[in-house]
């Protein structure tokens, strides 16, 4: 029988409650679809780790999770620790040195779940973000630190096979989904290089994908469609920084930022891909036990997609809807069940 290898890198606040539960789901399913065997190993890194030693992972942290299937990753950041050494000390260098490039964030309104919109059933998106280069390349620097003529650069970098590789990932992806309809959010009035060349580029794409209706919208425009018409957005392909802001909007949208799950994708597999909540850390609850666990379980769904257990991820994603869908809700979605009640009632449902 496969055994998936899965490492697990919980991080830091909720992050760690709530993988904890993803694992508990995991190892339960295969248990009961008998196809597959998941070993977990865990890594402790994460801001606990920083205070002490002064890095996040070890030096050979990628050389250690090269081997595994994937990756099942928690959140990471501390209020004491700033959020940009924790993030270019864990997230950053895994998506980076494993080239995940396609970052995919769905949204959906679960069965049950109250979005803010009146026609929040209409939302059923994935945002495709780029997630390399761009505005989170990393390079720049500051100069005259300190003093009145201090100056800061913050570089996008977009390269053409950056931008090449994730509009075919998305086309790709557009042309399974039912509407096979794909737009393109860029800022390429006001950004006129690396912006005019994400669309440029984006025309060259679609002459492949006859099948694929596209459309393209600017990323300020495209926020008032997503409030005011949903149904007319089906698959979106966006930069870094833009995607983050939308897929953030994605999920209020859909009822809560604790439902929204995401996959940083390797889609060549040269290297292993990561799955993880988006929701971050959420130090204000944490310790709290009322952590929504349905988006680690929704990712997990998602890693078990990307693995190849097609029959195991969409039975994850009904125990998901079945529970959503009796309101049996921690309180970011306006109930009174804890982390561990969620668990419970999913497995039940398996
Ligand atoms: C996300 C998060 C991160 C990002 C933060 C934690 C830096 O907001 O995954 O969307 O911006 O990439
Ligand atoms: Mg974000």
């Amino acid at each position: 029988m496969k055994t998936w290898h899965i490492a697990s890198i919980p991080g830091d606040g909720i992050g760690i409650e709530v993988i904890a539960e993803g694992v508990k789901l995991l190892e339960e399913l295969a248990r009961r679809e008998g196809g597959f065997r998941v070993e977990f190993t865990r890594f402790d890194w994460g801001s606990e780790r920083y205070l002490e030693t002064e890095q996040y992972m070890p030096v050979d942290a990628l050389d250690q999770l090269k081997a595994f299937d994937a990756i099942l990753f928690g959140a990471v950041g501390s209020p004491r620790v700033p959020d940009h050494i924790s993030l270019w000390g864990l997230r950053l260098p895994i998506c980076q040195g494993f080239d995940q490039y396609a970052n995919v964030r769905p949204s959906r309104v679960l069965p049950g779940v109250e979005s803010p919109l009146r026609n929040g059933h209409e939302i059923d998106w994935v945002i495709v973000r780029e997630n390399t280069e761009g505005e989170y390349s990393g390079s720049g620097g500051r100069v005259h630190r300190g003093l009145p003529e201090e100056i800061a650069t913050e570089t996008s970098v977009f390269t053409r096979a950056g931008v090449e590789r994730v509009h075919r990932f998305a086309f790709e992806l557009a042309r399974k989904r039912k509407r096979k309809h794909l737009t393109l959010v860029t800022k390429s009035n006001a950004q006129r290089h690396g912006m005019v060349l994400w669309d440029e580029v984006f025309y060259e794409v679609a002459g492949n994908y006859p099948d694929v209706r596209t459309d393209r919208v600017l990323v300020d425009a495209v926020t008032t469609r997503m409030v005011l018409k949903p149904a007319l957005l089906d698959t979106i392909v966006a930069s870094n920084l833009h995607a983050d802001i939308l897929s953030d909007l994605a999920a209020a949208l859909s009822g809560s930022l604790g439902i929204a799950p995401t996959a940083n994708l390797n889609p060549e597999r040269k290297f292993p891909s990561m799955f993880e909540p988006i929701h971050g850390s959420a130090f204000d609850i944490t310790g709290k036990g009322i952590a929504n666990p349905i988006a680690t379980f929704w990712t997990v769904s998602m890693m078990l997609e990307h693995l190849g257990e097609p029959r195991a991820a969409a039975r994850v994603m009904q125990a998901i809807e079945s529970v959503t869908s009796r309101r049996i809700f921690t309180p970011d979605l306006g109930g009174t069940a804890r982390t561990a009640d969620v668990t419970a009632a999913v497995i039940g449902a398996l």
